[in-house]
């Protein structure tokens, strides 16, 4: 195998390599699974690194629309129709070329296809790269609710070819940094001190070790997996009142801050702290005001809807040991935070 970075996402018999670097699409071959004589590649119009992705057996390409719009049952059924009127096996193989839609989608449909054929990520995004790419969570969004539908699926190998990066805008990149930023906090590490290679492969090992700790989110495990969804409950509901016009990284950062205000609110930690992620958020280059349009009720309302919440509203918080999983958080406490937050 050519250069990059290997990180190993250790899961027993389905654990998976992820290679980082650039020029590592070149791997691809390597690390289809050994069977598969035929490879259905599921990207998007735009998503020019298609055309460097080749896996050296008999392959076809099959597009999604763009926009969580296309992240939908209906896509899924139309590739799993597609994969079908081609041929496609449950010894070949599906390959998701493309930022967090594409891998959610392509995974689903991996996972379903003939009750499961293998999948190998191709993450095109930065924030595919560093955290919807790995992992295996798979699924796509319901009129009712983001991601409402879909399964634990593991891909057989990941690989985040910075080359990749080259094609995407400002405004993507910075929402792989929103998810940056909630890596930072949960370990504490300065990232961006680290070169990009390194940076991606540090974020991919991260995920990585709580995901091997707790795959499927297990309640009980106020430590475990749901730390992942740090800044998350906020942001799905502004992803979701905004019908998607905020893109996920953006939304993400401004509900880290939120999530800052509330444990200030409840006394876990003091403003200090919430000044730090204030600073943070500004260093990866992210806005943390709620948008103009975002009313505080309508947002609190879709909280208690989050497929998050066990008991009441329930949040990841900051606290004198670090994040941790919080539950039963009262309404007064979710205005007040709303009332410190920033309008853009
Ligand atoms: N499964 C998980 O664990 C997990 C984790 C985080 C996010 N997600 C999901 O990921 C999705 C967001 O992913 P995203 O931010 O990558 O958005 P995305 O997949 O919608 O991609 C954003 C845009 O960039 C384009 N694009 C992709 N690669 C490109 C490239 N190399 N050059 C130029 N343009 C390119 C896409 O076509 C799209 O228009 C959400 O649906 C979210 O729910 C899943
Ligand atoms: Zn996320």
């Amino acid at each position: 195998m050519s250069g990059g970075l290997r990180v190993d996402v250790a899961l027993g018999d389905r654990s998976y390599p992820v290679a980082v670097g650039h020029g590592v699409a070149g791997q691809l071959p390597a690390l289809v699974p050994p069977g598969a004589r035929r490879a259905a590649i599921v990207t998007q119009a735009n998503i020019a690194f298609a055309d460097r992705v080749d896996p050296r057996i008999e392959h076809r390409r099959f597009e999604i629309g763009d926009g969580e719009a296309h992240k939908t049952l209906t896509t899924v059924e139309q590739l799993c129709r597609q994969f079908s009127q081609w041929g496609l096996d449950r010894n070949d193989v599906v390959i998701g070329v493309g930022g967090g839609l594409v891998t959610d989608v392509a995974g689903f449909a991996a996972a379903v296809y003939h009750r499961g054929i293998p999948v190998v990520h191709v993450a095109t995004t930065l924030l595919a790269m560093i955290d919807a790419a790995i992992g295996g969570k798979t699924g796509v969004n319901l009129p009712e609710g983001k991601n409402l539908v879909g399964a634990y699926w593991q891909p057989s190998a990941v690989i985040c070819d910075l080359d990749a990066l080259h094609t995407l805008d400002a405004r993507e990149m910075a929402c792989g940094n929103g998810e940056m930023a909630k890596y930072h906090f949960l370990t504490g590490e300065d990232l961006l001190a680290l070169p990009l290679a390194e940076r991606v492969a540090r974020c991919v090992a991260i995920k990585g070790e709580v995901v091997a700790a707790d795959e499927r989110e297990s309640t009980s495990n106020p430590r475990g997996r749901a730390l992942l969804n740090y800044g998350h409950t906020l942001a799905h509901a502004l992803e979701s009142a905004g019908h998607y016009d905020m893109r996920h990284g953006e939304a993400v950062a401004v509900g880290l801050l939120y999530a800052a205000e509330l444990a200030c609110v409840l006394g876990r930690i003091d403003a200090g702290r919430v000044a730090r992620h204030r600073e943070v958020l500004g260093v990866y280059g992210l806005s943390a005001a709620l948008p103009a349009w975002a009313e505080s009720d309508v947002l609190i309302e879709r909280f208690s809807r989050d497929k998050k919440a066990v008991h009441g509203t329930t949040f990841v918080l900051d606290g004198p040991d670090g994040l941790e999983v919080v539950a039963g958080i009262e309404r007064a406490a979710l205005d007040a935070a709303m009332s410190r937050m920033e309008r853009s």
